[in-house]
């Protein structure tokens, strides 16, 4: 298995360049199966999540190519099956975006059900029960979703849970749908709002995206689309979150400022000075150890459960106590009992982990259990005292574009040691 080693002790400085949305890539690939023109997305970041979705429509029959710029080119007009199987879906959860759109354009899917993941059971009830309202006929035997439609019909959609996935497939197949959908309790998420800037751009009748309630006036056909995703926000605030655990000083760029004011702000509290600019964040700790802060996730715009553990992290080492609440997902505090190995003191009570700050951390050898927990234990590395190596870090790279380069350009002496 791969793996990463990082000394720690060195304060982080310089600038950093912030790659595209994971989370939007995603959903914004899946929206070409809505359509036979050719779509091209720019910004693609070089993760395993996005070589895997790419693998999954190419299975599909979609054409893809990618440039030297990171743009991809898609054709999904020789779609030849709709089916994504067990052994991709188990790899990548997010392989649930291709329901929406298959049914909608295809008028059938086979999908394997993803299964749960270190960070919780996941289901996709939610998913399945929108689509039915519009419609679909859905049966779920041997461990496959099994989906028919004619046509969608539009439908009024309250979802029970805030769910990022779920809104994204059912606002994908309405687009498609005939007549008008309410997605009522929808997520805000900025990557549901990218998404729906694409489909926008495809010809969609999309409003109210980025509130709780989104409207969609299903057409006959979208055209292809030409678009760059937003920046990753969940980067940005890591990498930001490695400058003040290290006293640093780093400037992150290509970002998105407008759609971080949770993780900012809390980055204040800690006791970061910063200084945001149109598409620039530079945050300064002036070589203080950050003070403690309380954290509790909650939907967008709220503050991101993927910045839990960063976060975690640092106030492992902080000033004070701290304590975080998770109110996502059932199981995300697998990188607790990992940061205890570096000598952090912290206790999981329910959903709420109680940390009390320490002076300094000892480095040890960890495993990486989920993408945003591997990166936690990256962020300690950097602060503890020795050599930390965090092992299984394919977690990492599902999610973060040449990490250790990254880390490496803002002088962290981190490297990937060769495959054992
Ligand atoms: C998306 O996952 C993200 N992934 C996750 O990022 C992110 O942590 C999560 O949203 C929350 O922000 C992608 O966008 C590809 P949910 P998703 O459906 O959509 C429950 C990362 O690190 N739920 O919003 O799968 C669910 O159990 C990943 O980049 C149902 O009960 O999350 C959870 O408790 C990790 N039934 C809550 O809703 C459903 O049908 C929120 O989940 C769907 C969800």
């Amino acid at each position: 298995m791969a793996r990463i080693q990082v000394s720690g002790g060195r304060r982080l400085s310089g600038t950093v360049e912030i790659s595209g949305a994971k989370n939007a890539v995603l959903p914004i690939l899946m929206a070409a199966l809505l359509t036979r023109r050719p779509c091209r997305l720019a910004g693609v970041p070089y993760l395993r999540d996005v070589a895997t979705t790419m693998q999954l429509l190419g299975q599909m029959g979609v054409a893809i190519s990618v440039d030297d710029r990171a743009r991809v080119s898609l054709d999904a007009a020789g779609l030849s099956t709709d089916l994504a199987p067990y052994d991709l879906v188990k790899t990548m959860r997010a392989s649930i975006l291709v329901l929406g759109p298959l049914l909608a354009r295809h008028g059938s899917a086979r999908v394997s059900l993803p299964g749960g993941c270190a960070i919780g059971a996941r289901p996709v009830d939610l998913h399945l029960k929108g689509l039915a309202a519009m419609g679909a006929e859905i049966n779920v035997e041997g461990g496959y979703i099994h989906a028919r439609a004619e046509r969608l019909h539009g439908a009024r959609v309250v979802l029970d849970t805030v769910t990022v996935t779920g809104t994204e497939n059912i606002l994908m197949a309405a687009t498609l749908a005939a007549g008008t959908t309410v997605i009522e309790n929808a997520a805000q998420e900025p990557e549901v709002v990218d998404l729906a800037e694409c489909l926008i751009s495809m010809g969609a009748q999309i409003s109210g995206h980025g509130t709780n309630t989104i409207t969609v006036v299903g057409r006959e056909r979208l055209e292809g689309y030409d678009y760059r995703v937003v920046p990753d926000r969940i980067e940005t605030g890591t990498f930001l979150v490695a400058a003040a655990m290290t006293g640093g000083k780093v400037r992150t760029i290509n970002t998105r400022p407008n759609i971080m004011d949770a993780v900012l702000q809390k980055l204040e509290e800690a006791g970061a000075e910063l200084s945001v600019g149109d598409d620039s964040i530079e945050l300064d700790m002036q070589g203080r150890r950050p003070r403690s802060v309380n954290i509790t996730t909650a939907p967008y715009p709220g503050f991101p459960t993927d910045m839990q553990a960063q976060f975690t992290a640092l106030n492992a080492i902080a000033e004070g106590t701290g304590v975080v609440r998770e109110t996502i997902f059932e199981n995300r505090f697998m990188h607790v009992q990992e940061l205890q190995r570096l000598g952090a003191d912290m206790r999981v009570e329910g959903n709420t982990v109680i940390i009390r700050g320490v002076e300094r951390l000892t480095g040890a050898p960890l495993m990486a259990t989920d993408l945003r927990a591997s990166a936690s234990l990256l962020l300690a590395g950097l602060v503890a005292e020795g050599e930390t190596v965090v092992d299984r870090v394919y977690h990492i790279d599902r999610g973060y574009e040449n990490i250790e380069e990254k880390f490496g350009q803002l002088g962290a002496a981190i490297r990937r040691l060769p495959v054992s």
